[in-house]
């Protein structure tokens, strides 16, 4: 019998709902929410009312395009933390009113092991990591390595003490005045610049933790200084910055992870997150792997920032379980990797 699964996802500016079918995606659509980049971040409240209005015709679109009606669906998926309460709210209460009207499984799912386990969605010419795998989730609110040993058992190697690497990118470009966020454009931009021209001050971290508040303080101290003696600095040398500020933040995420694959002997390593789509990041993965040390996993570019997809993929492997929650379940907006 098939298992269709509405993944509900509200977490943070993105409304997306998506359709799986054992394991296959047939739909996911994305609202994203353009009216943040004003304010150079999220504003909470303008996200949740974004929500409630964006989610009816998200749901109403996803299930055109995988043809799909309410009743067919086996369960209903949703992202109940970590993330802004007030957005998630709006996908939990709404995943709660559809379980009652039509009588399916409520299945609650962590978003931080949902970036994860969207490397199990089946897809044309994709192959799935076998267990155990590493995955580096980084993205504007995460940097974890985790110990991935099956759907159901994951261990947090190490995470970031201060900022996500994501953040790491938003900072350092709005220093340098661009627009939030300012990853995708500090990408494009490195492509054109040396990424050896500047230097910047790298954390000293123990084990598998993360800090990027060092680098973010060395930047903005620099550019400072740079611009007292020179105004146009960094319009002159914006590409070469954004070259340098990736090259930095890529190499800080690479050490700890051949740190990682080399203490725990698995050199399976999967990426997740909005960070994953970093080109830098990419091809230093690429390169491990045509060394012949790892077999790397990157994600297909709508399941790396937040999606529907993660959370219907999670909420399958539950259905699979039969762990199904009741309608008392709450929305947190911390949430611990385990929960
Ligand atoms: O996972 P995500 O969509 O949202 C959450 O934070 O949960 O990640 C968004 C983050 C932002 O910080 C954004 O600047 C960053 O991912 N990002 C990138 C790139 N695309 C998105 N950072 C560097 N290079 C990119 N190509
Ligand atoms: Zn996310």
């Amino acid at each position: 019998m098939d298992i269709t699964i509405m993944g509900i996802e509200s977490s943070c500016d993105d409304t997306s709902i998506a359709i799986l079918q054992n394991r296959k995606i047939l739909a996911n659509v994305t609202a994203n929410q353009k009216i943040h980049a004003e304010y150079g971040g999220v504003v909470p409240e303008l996200a949740s009312r974004a929500h409630q209005q964006n989610i009816i015709p998200t749901v109403e679109a996803a299930l055109k395009q995988a043809n799909i009606k309410l009743e067919n669906l086996s369960g209903i998926a949703f992202t109940s933390g970590p993330g802004l309460l007030g957005s998630l709210l709006v996908g939990t209460s709404f995943a709660k009113s559809l379980s009652l009207a039509l009588n399916k499984p409520l299945i609650e799912v962590n978003h931080m092991r949902a970036h994860i386990l969207a490397h199990l969605i089946e897809e044309d010419g994709q192959e799935n990591p076998e267990f155990p795998f590493l995955c580096l989730t980084v993205s504007g609110g995460h940097t974890q390595i985790v110990q991935v040993n099956s759907p159901y058992s994951m261990d947090l190697l190490g995470s970031t003490i201060d900022d996500a690497a994501g953040e790491a990118f938003d900072k350092a470009g709005k220093i340098m005045g661009l627009a939030y966020p300012a990853g995708p454009e500090i990408d494009r931009r490195a492509q054109l610049g040396d990424p050896l021209k500047f230097e910047f001050a790298k954390p000293k971290m123990p084990d598998f933790q993360f800090s990027f508040s060092g680098l973010k303080t060395s930047i903005l101290y620099f550019l400072q200084k740079q611009m007292k003696e020179d105004p146009g600095f960094i319009d002159r040398e914006l590409d070469h910055l954004c070259a340098s500020i990736q090259h930095s933040i890529v190499t800080i995420l690479m050490d700890k992870l051949k740190l990682a694959a080399q203490k725990t002997g698995i050199n399976r390593i999967a990426i997740a997150g909005g960070v994953s789509a970093n080109s830098g990041l990419r091809e230093a993965l690429l390169k491990e792997e045509s060394k012949g040390n790892w077999k790397v996993f990157i994600p297909s570019f709508q399941f790396t920032t937040d999606n529907g997809a993660m959370i219907a993929i999670s909420g399958y492997y539950k259905y699979l379980q039969e762990d199904f929650s009741d309608l008392s379940i709450i929305a947190s907006a911390r949430k611990p990797l385990e929960a």
